[in-house]
């Protein structure tokens, strides 16, 4: 009886799982999302992050940060707004529920392949970035090759767009991004210099997880 019980309760629960990740989808879809990052997450334009396969909490985090106006950035000198501008605009557009769905259905999505970079990147610089990836700590954080973080709450840092890195980056470390868990990052970042933070996005930036 109690074992019959157990099966109807796991089927009555299987179909509202999906649903989420269904209802994200549609999010996603209809709510302007894919103009800018892409299908399914894994192919932002310009310089603007990939959101397939990130962490789940990660994600909410972020949209719940942006939404509130907590996420501050640099300035993008081609627009004259912060990065972020674009996505705060659209906001208003999307529900609490909205966000959970959104960043249930992101979180399962595959990554991307890397986007290559113009010109090709040389294996020395590629080495000094992971060299300084590892001495400087970012391991114990975002582990091995940035693809395997410590902590649900931690993002996965390769295979994203280098110039978005670059700036996450240097947004932390000048403090200018202090939103969510970013106080994390700073005791770290502050020993980076722009050389390494150049490097180091070079390098994780080419780290293809869609192979993983
Ligand atoms: C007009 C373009 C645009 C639209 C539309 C847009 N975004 Fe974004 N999004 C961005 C940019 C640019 C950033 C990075 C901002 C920065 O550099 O600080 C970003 C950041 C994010 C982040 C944080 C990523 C990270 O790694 O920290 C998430 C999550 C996200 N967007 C999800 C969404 C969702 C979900 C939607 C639809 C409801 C959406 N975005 C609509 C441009 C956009
Ligand atoms: C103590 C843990 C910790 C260490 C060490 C650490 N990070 Fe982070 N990192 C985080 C957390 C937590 C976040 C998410 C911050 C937030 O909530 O906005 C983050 C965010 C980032 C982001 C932005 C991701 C995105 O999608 O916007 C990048 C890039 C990054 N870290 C790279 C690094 C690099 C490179 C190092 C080493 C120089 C490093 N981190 C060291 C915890 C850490």
């Amino acid at each position: 009886m109690k074992s019959l019980l157990a099966a109807a309760l796991v089927c009555a629960a299987l179909p509202a799982l999906a649903e989420g990740s269904d209802e994200g989808k549609k999010v996603y879809m209809t709510k302007s999302c894919m103009a800018c990052h892409g299908m399914k997450g894994a192919k932002p334009v310009m310089t603007y992050p990939a959101l397939a396969g990130q962490n789940e909490k990660y994600l909410l985090q972020q949209l719940k940060d942006i939404k509130a106006g907590k996420r501050l950035g640099t300035v993008d000198e081609t627009t004259g707004h912060p990065f972020v501008q674009g996505m705060v605009d659209v906001m208003h557009l999307v529900s609490d529920d909205d966000l959970k769905n959104v960043s249930k259905y992101l979180a399962e999505q595959s990554p991307g392949a890397p986007k290559p970079l113009d010109p090709a990147p040389d294996a020395e610089t590629l080495a000094a970035g992971e060299k300084a990836y590892n001495s400087l700590g970012c391991k114990s954080c975002h582990g091995a090759e940035g693809s395997k973080p410590t902590s649900k709450n931690y993002p996965f840092v390769a295979g994203l767009n280098r110039d978005y890195l670059i700036r996450a980056m240097t947004e932390m470390r000048d403090k200018v991004r202090v939103n969510g868990q970013s106080k994390l990052m700073f005791g770290t970042i502050k020993k980076a210099s722009d050389d390494d933070i150049q490097v180091i996005a070079t390098w994780l930036s080419q780290i293809d997880r869609s192979a993983k």
